[in-house]
């Protein structure tokens, strides 16, 4: 099996890629990157000897470039991660947004469709949905009432991809997961943005009372699901994933100090966001019923072991905020 990732050096991605490696070690992985600020090649620095793993620096909205690798790699199967994903950019400049979330995807589709590609599946948020109020849950039958011009662009590409299926006969399957958290996240998300910032014992900034509440999980269950998506989905579906576990922005931060022990007085509330989403909460039982998956890794552990990962992998994040990550793929891959 022959496997296309795009944004395979973004967060999901990188750990996306790794772990079909583990998990499937027969299969190619073409992994295809831009490597917009948001990508690290340093984060698929420890594949860089593994021969069944091709990272190829690229745009999703290149038609003939993902042609030719489709072709090239005789791919089967399409995991379509790239994207701007920052709220914040979004709200800043969104034409980004539609160009690679929107046009980009339906660039990969087209391909797809011409190539044969047996499975295409397209990773998507639970942002889609909008926001809740303070009970209830998504589930795949909530209407789309995106709020940001990011979700907005998400959504639309889930439509498209969904489009393809109708109207085309694609095989395609969309998912859409909750707040993701792990190792290799860049530092402007909420966690690895407050554990930065700790560590070096500069102000956290939380965004108005901290009272928005988000689902989150493990990078590592999310991407487990995106394997059994791949293997065990219906096509033409979309699955929600998540598992079950609300916080309160400002109870996650006061757990992160916990955990390094710091002091609460290094919390700076900060204006809010517009439009800020007020909750998120996902209802995962289609994806544990109908994909033979269910999130494993409980929230305590893994905000630990998360943690663990930062305070150990300190340059890594530190060459991320100095900017100097952009240089890694250049000086690692630029004689190649
Ligand atoms: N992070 C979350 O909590 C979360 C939750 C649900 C869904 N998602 C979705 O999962 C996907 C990955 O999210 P992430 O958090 O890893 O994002 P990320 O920003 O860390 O990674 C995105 C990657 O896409 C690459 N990219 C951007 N534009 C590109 C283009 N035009 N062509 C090729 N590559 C391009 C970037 O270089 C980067 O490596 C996104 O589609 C996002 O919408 C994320």
């Amino acid at each position: 099996m022959n496997v296309l990732v795009t944004g395979g050096a973004g967060f999901i991605g990188s750990n996306l890629v790794r772990l079909l490696r583990r998990e499937r070690p027969h299969w190619t992985v073409v992994n295809l990157d831009k490597l917009t600020y948001a990508g690290n090649a340093e984060s698929l620095a420890d594949l860089r000897d593994d021969k069944r793993h091709v990272f190829v620096r690229g745009d999703i909205a290149d038609a003939e470039l993902v042609a030719s690798l489709l072709r090239e790699h005789a791919i089967d199967a399409v995991f379509n991660l790239a994207a701007e994903s920052h709220v914040d950019r979004s709200i800043l400049g969104p034409g980004i947004f539609v160009e690679t979330n929107v046009s980009g995807t339906q660039v990969m589709l087209d391909c797809a469709r011409a190539e044969k590609v047996k499975r295409f599946v397209q990773i998507s948020t639970d942002e889609v949905y909008g926001s809740l109020g303070a009970t209830g849950r998504f589930t795949e039958a909530s209407p789309l009432q995106p709020s940001s011009p990011y979700s907005a662009s998400k959504a639309a590409a889930d439509l498209l991809v969904l489009a393809y299926g109708h109207t085309y006969g694609m095989d395609v399957v969309v998912t859409r997961c909750s707040n993701n958290y792990g190792p290799y996240q860049f530092p402007e998300k909420l966690i690895p943005l407050m554990i930065a910032n700790a560590l070096e014992d500069k102000k956290l900034p939380v965004y108005g009372d901290g009272q928005q509440v988000r689902d989150w999980i493990h990078v590592e269950d999310h991407n487990r699901a995106l394997l059994a998506a791949l293997e065990e989905g219906r096509a033409g579906e979309v699955y929600n994933l998540g598992s079950d576990n609300e916080w309160p922005n400002l109870q996650i931060v006061g757990r992160l100090l916990e955990i390094l022990g710091k002091g609460r007085d290094l919390i700076a509330h900060v204006q809010d966001r517009p439009g800020h989403d007020r909750r998120y909460a996902i209802d995962a039982a289609k994806a544990q019923r109908e994909l033979g998956w269910s999130p494993r890794i409980a929230f305590a552990d893994g905000l630990a072991s998360t943690v663990d990962w930062y305070v150990k992998n300190r340059g890594w994040w530190e060459r991320v905020r100095t900017g100097e990550y952009r240089t890694f793929y250049e000086r690692n891959y630029g004689a190649r």
